[in-house]
């Protein structure tokens, strides 16, 4: 198997968060895509207790937008990323956390290879969305995923140098 390394690294450096979007609907076959992406992120213990709920219903959507004040407005969907509590019972619990991100990462590289725009949205009435979406009370919401056709290109922003983040054997950093 030939692993095409510097599309990867493009990939990754040119994904940006995406808070502008196009009137446009996302066709049902690409969002299967990115969540199958999702299921394919490491698992600790492969326990996959993520559990994604797409929502694009606009009656829905503008609801979960109400409840989410850092979700971009014109959004196409939203994928709510939930951690089932009671598979995850015998691990740490910050672990559903760690799991979740891995998703989302690995969503929002494939939403972007597709022409898709995202943004990680964790400012939601965790409360809010629960009621709104029925989820019950083992269903953790941990990161919401806003999703559409990107309106914008942000320049990318500024990294720290890597040295500034980075040791080597032994912690030197600040
Ligand atoms: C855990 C997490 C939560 C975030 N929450 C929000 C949010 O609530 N609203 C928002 O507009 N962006 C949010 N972001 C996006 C960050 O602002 C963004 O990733 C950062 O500025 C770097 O920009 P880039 O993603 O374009 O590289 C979040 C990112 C992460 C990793």
């Amino acid at each position: 198997m030939t692993i095409d390394k510097g599309n990867i690294l493009s990939i990754i450096k040119g994904r940006r968060s995406i808070r502008a979007y196009k009137d446009t609907p996302i066709p049902h076959e690409l969002i299967e895509k990115i969540l199958e992406t999702g299921q394919w992120a490491p698992s600790p213990s492969n326990v996959q207790s993520w559990r994604f709920i797409v929502v694009k219903e606009p009656a829905g959507l503008r609801t979960l937008k109400d409840l989410s004040p850092g979700f971009p407005r014109k959004a196409a969907a939203a994928i709510v990323v939930c951690s089932n509590t009671r598979e995850m019972e015998p691990f740490d619990a910050v672990l559903a956390a760690e799991e979740a991100a891995m998703a989302v990462e690995n969503m929002m590289l494939m939403a972007y290879s597709l022409g898709l725009g995202t943004c990680p949205v964790v400012s939601f009435s965790r409360a809010g969305i629960s009621a709104l979406l029925e989820i019950p009370d083992h269903i953790l919401p941990i990161i919401l995923v806003a999703l559409g056709s990107p309106d914008e290109r942000p320049a990318p922003p500024s990294r720290k140098p890597l040295l500034q983040v980075t040791s080597w054997e032994k912690y030197n950093g600040q």
